[in-house]
């Protein structure tokens, strides 16, 4: 994925670039940003709005592409100014600074120069970064996997309204203030997977993925009741956390619950279904793992009446 996203990233770039009016823009100013943040925006919501298989299609089109342009307009073409007029740039106003490229980092960087801005997507991978960055008041979707950063506060996403997906993959994340994603009002996906969280905070009633594999949850580190309210909560992946109970009670819009590898002993009737109720059918939830646990699945029989399917794990 890492490598899909600088696919991408190098192939905006080099748009940017040949589309840019003059070789004199050609140095790292705010016009050529101005024109790849404008141009990449409708490619990039594209991007977002399909699935990663059909989004790895792509490339296989975009590729040949850019490499066959790469030699074939060698001469740059004069475009008409349009582009350069028209940027759709994300609002860097903000109390810690402003401008075109976002707010300033500690460094003193403005965070879409320290990171890639597209449209309004914060790109950060890969940047060694030990903090998250300020981030512009629009952003929608924040990656930034892959640093080092170590703990969350609460103010980090603070007023972020329009933020839709943090992802945070690997870091060396292991603390988050309690505030720090509550009052988020869009926010819909959230990775938090291979890091060292050991507490989940407080999290929003609108998310529909969560991914918090490979942290170390163990018996603590979420609390009960933790997902009852998420009424789109559609896949939850909680493998590999140490975790020794199943977080119930499980929505009923959940399609996908992966807790492999971690500590599960056992599991009640009602985990799922609803033993007093033998017409209760759950039609969402079709993928279930609990291969990698300590459980017997065939202690519960009864446990999986109301599934469309059994769950993954040892049956004897
Ligand atoms: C799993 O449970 C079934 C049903 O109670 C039992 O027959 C089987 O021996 C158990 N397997 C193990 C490995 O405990």
């Amino acid at each position: 994925m890492k490598t899909l996203a600088n696919i991408f990233l190098g192939f905006f770039i080099f748009e940017g670039i040949v589309a840019a009016p003059t070789i004199d823009t050609l140095t790292y100013d705010s016009d050529l940003y101005g024109i790849i943040l404008g141009e990449s925006d409708n490619l990039f919501d594209h991007i977002e709005n399909e699935q990663s298989a059909q989004a790895e299609t792509e490339v296989g089109t975009i590729l040949p592409f850019v490499t066959q342009d790469s030699y074939s307009s060698a001469p740059l073409t004069e475009e008409p100014e349009e582009e350069a007029s028209t940027p759709k740039l994300i609002d860097g106003s903000s109390p810690l600074g402003s401008g075109v490229l976002g707010p300033q980092t500690h460094d003193g960087l403005p965070t879409c120069l320290l990171c890639t801005c597209l449209g309004t997507t914060v790109y950060c991978d890969d940047h060694e970064l030990d903090a998250i960055p300020p981030l512009p008041k629009k952003t929608t979707y924040f990656y930034s996997r892959y640093n080092r950063i170590k703990k969350i506060n609460k103010n980090d996403f603070a007023n972020l309204n329009n933020l839709k997906r943090i992802d945070l993959t690997e870091n060396f994340i292991s603390e988050i203030d309690e505030d720090a994603f509550r009052r988020l009002p869009q926010l819909q996906e959230l990775v938090l997977r291979d890091n060292r969280i050991r507490q989940l905070p407080e999290l929003p009633v609108t998310l529909t993925f969560i991914d918090i594999s490979n942290n170390r949850l163990g018996r603590k580190g979420i609390r009960t009741e933790a997902f009852k309210d998420m009424i789109d909560l559609q896949h939850l992946y909680i493998t590999d956390n140490n975790l020794d109970h199943i977080p119930l009670p499980l929505p009923e819009s959940l399609q996908a619950l992966h807790l492999q590898n971690n500590n599960i002993q056992e599991m009640h009737e009602d985990t799922f279904c609803k033993m007093k109720d033998i017409t209760y059918v759950r039609r969402a939830l079709e993928d279930i793992r609990l291969d990698g646990n300590p459980i017997n699945l065939s202690k519960t029989p009864h446990a999986y009446m109301c599934l469309p399917r059994l769950p993954i794990g040892s049956l004897s």
